[in-house]
């Protein structure tokens, strides 16, 4: 907690402290990297739709399995932020809560619905946050009760590709992750 109340200090400090053009590139650095995080996901979802519409959700296990990270990617190069999804029961070993400090973050979400975005400052690195919710019924299709939401085939394939899964047992619109951007020093 006390980790966490000096990162947002940090960024009240730094939005304080700044000269005016620093307020509004704050705001409006804010702005661009919920731009980045809606557009990602806009492009996940279209892929992810498209992918069931030509195989099933089976199919598009397979198909995010093998594209996911490599869209984020790309949209990384493209946006020149570092653009990824993290959360605590991940799917991809990759997408994981990576420091105590973002297990802090994470808690935050978790705590209030009410939090959609914030903005931190950690290790001298702007880092965006942005709530991603189960908001769909596709979703549960993927992350749903095994029993009752996921098709067998679509179950088996994903225990196939994701032997330690964690990514199942949500409901419709229950919090599951994160978008994390992150604005690279070097990269003005
Ligand atoms: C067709 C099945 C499928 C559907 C539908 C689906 N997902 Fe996923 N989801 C996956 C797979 C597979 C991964 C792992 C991707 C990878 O390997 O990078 C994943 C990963 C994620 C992650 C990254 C964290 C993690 O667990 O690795 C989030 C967040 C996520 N999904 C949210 C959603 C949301 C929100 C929806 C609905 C809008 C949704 N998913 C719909 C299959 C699906």
């Amino acid at each position: 907690m006390r980790k966490l109340a000096f990162v947002l200090l940090a960024v009240v400090l730094l939005t304080a402290c700044g000269t005016p053009e620093n307020q509004v590139n704050l705001t409006e650095l804010k702005s661009q990297m919920d731009n980045a995080a809606t557009e990602a996901q806009k492009a996940l979802l279209g892929h992810v739709s498209s992918a069931i519409e030509k195989g099933g959700t089976e199919y598009a296990v397979e198909f995010c399995n093998l594209k996911a990270l490599a869209i984020t990617d790309s949209l990384s190069e493209q946006y020149g932020y570092s653009i990824s999804r993290i959360t605590d029961r991940n799917r991809n070993p990759e997408n994981g809560l990576e420091t105590e400090t973002e297990k802090l973050i994470f808690e935050q979400f978790k705590e209030n619905n009410e939090l959609t975005d914030s903005l931190f400052i950690v290790n001298n690195q702007m880092h965006y946050y942005k709530r991603i919710n189960a908001g769909m019924q596709a979703c549960i299709k993927c992350h749903g009760n095994p029993e009752t939401d996921i098709e067998p085939a679509t179950l088996a394939k994903i225990k196939t590709l994701y032997p330690d899964d964690r990514a199942i047992g949500y409901a419709l619109n229950d919090f599951r992750g994160l978008w994390k951007i992150i604005k690279e020093q070097n990269n003005d």
